[in-house]
């Protein structure tokens, strides 16, 4: 019940008007997103990269509804790629294709994938397409299968999710293309006509898929941070002698910073998604909707902090 308002809240854009005016808001943020600015998260990634940890960087946003707003939005990847480059930071990139004006109009979304793409194929940098609802799976997949993977094959990869009932055949597709493939378990309230309404079955999905992907695939991105998971992705290397460079584990930034320690230590490859930009609201419900517990969590952290500065 607390999942499904708070994945209802996450599309309110009233409620995130109030919120973002709101110090303890921020407060709450602050922990999965790291800044609101570049120049605000460099420092962040340059830690993460200090301790081994790759990172992806996303600049928050979702659906735009207006030419001007799309590609006022691919200028800002563009910029990101420079800057990531400048710094010299063990980064690639995410984005949503709703915020490259997938709902504007589907020409102008590729012309602006074309100049994010070109300047990552200049950098040899990296971009993932994350997926969004269950709406967007068929246009993402063409787009990128038609257009953006023949194009930039080096350059371009895309994410399944686990809780389709689609995401095997999504997976063999891939495959056969030898795409690069995020899977993960999926972040959005999805009918039961198209997604798994048990968690049972959503993780058997997770393991079919990554088990699939790590034989057969090029390079997958293990996103989870379910000890189970990863237990099960390790446990699947060994028997089969795939190569911890085969493969990375990729968690969100903030999110089991004990597990991604742990991983790190043990030697295996890790990159953290590190979201950042003023658009935080939706991004930051859903990974509460995930785990409500965060929600007190969060509250206890940031009103020990308030007490101990006003101490
Ligand atoms: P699950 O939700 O089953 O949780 C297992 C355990 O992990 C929990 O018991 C808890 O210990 C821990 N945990 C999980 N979430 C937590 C949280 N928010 N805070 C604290 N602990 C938590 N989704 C999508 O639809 N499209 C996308 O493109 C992406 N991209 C993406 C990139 C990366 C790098 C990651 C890690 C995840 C995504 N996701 C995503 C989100 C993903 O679909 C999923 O919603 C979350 O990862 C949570 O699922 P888990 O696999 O972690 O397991």
């Amino acid at each position: 019940m607390l999942r499904k308002t708070l994945l209802y809240l996450s599309g309110q854009p009233r409620v995130f008007r109030f919120v973002r005016n709101n110090g303890l808001a921020k407060g709450f943020a602050s922990r999965f997103v790291a800044g609101e600015t570049v120049s605000a998260i460099v420092p962040a990634v340059r830690a993460l990269n200090e301790r081994g940890i790759t990172v992806s960087l996303d600049l928050l946003g979702e659906s735009v509804h207006t030419a001007a707003e799309a590609r006022a939005g691919a200028d800002e990847y563009v910029a990101l790629l420079d800057r990531i480059a400048a710094e010299r930071l063990d980064a690639n990139v995410s984005l949503k294709l709703t915020a490259m004006g997938l709902d504007v109009d589907e020409s102008l979304c590729l012309e602006n994938m074309h100049r994010i793409l070109t300047k990552a194929k200049e950098y040899g940098s990296f971009v993932r397409l994350d997926m969004e609802s269950s709406d967007y799976t068929d246009r993402t997949l063409d787009l990128f299968e038609e257009q953006l993977h023949p194009a930039y094959p080096a350059n371009v990869g895309i994410v399944l999710q686990s809780m389709l009932r689609r995401t095997q055949d999504d997976v063999a597709r891939a495959n056969r293309l030898q795409a690069r493939v995020r899977i993960c378990k999926g972040a959005y309230r999805e009918p039961e006509s198209v997604a798994f309404p048990d968690k049972a079955d959503v993780d058997g999905s997770y393991v079919r898929a990554m088990q699939t992907l790590m034989s057969e695939g090029n390079y997958p991105g293990i996103a989870t941070h379910d000890p189970k998971m990863i237990d099960e992705a390790k446990r699947f290397a060994a028997a089969e002698n795939i190569a911890t460079d085969r493969y990375e584990f990729q968690m969100l930034y903030g999110v089991r910073r004990d597990l991604q320690e742990q991983l790190v230590q043990e030697g295996y490859r890790l990159r953290v998604y590190v979201p950042f930009g003023t658009q935080w609201y939706p991004y930051l419900m859903r990974r509460l909707a995930e785990r409500p517990a965060n929600l007190w969590f969060i509250t206890g952290s940031v009103l020990k902090e308030m007490t101990s500065r006003r101490r």
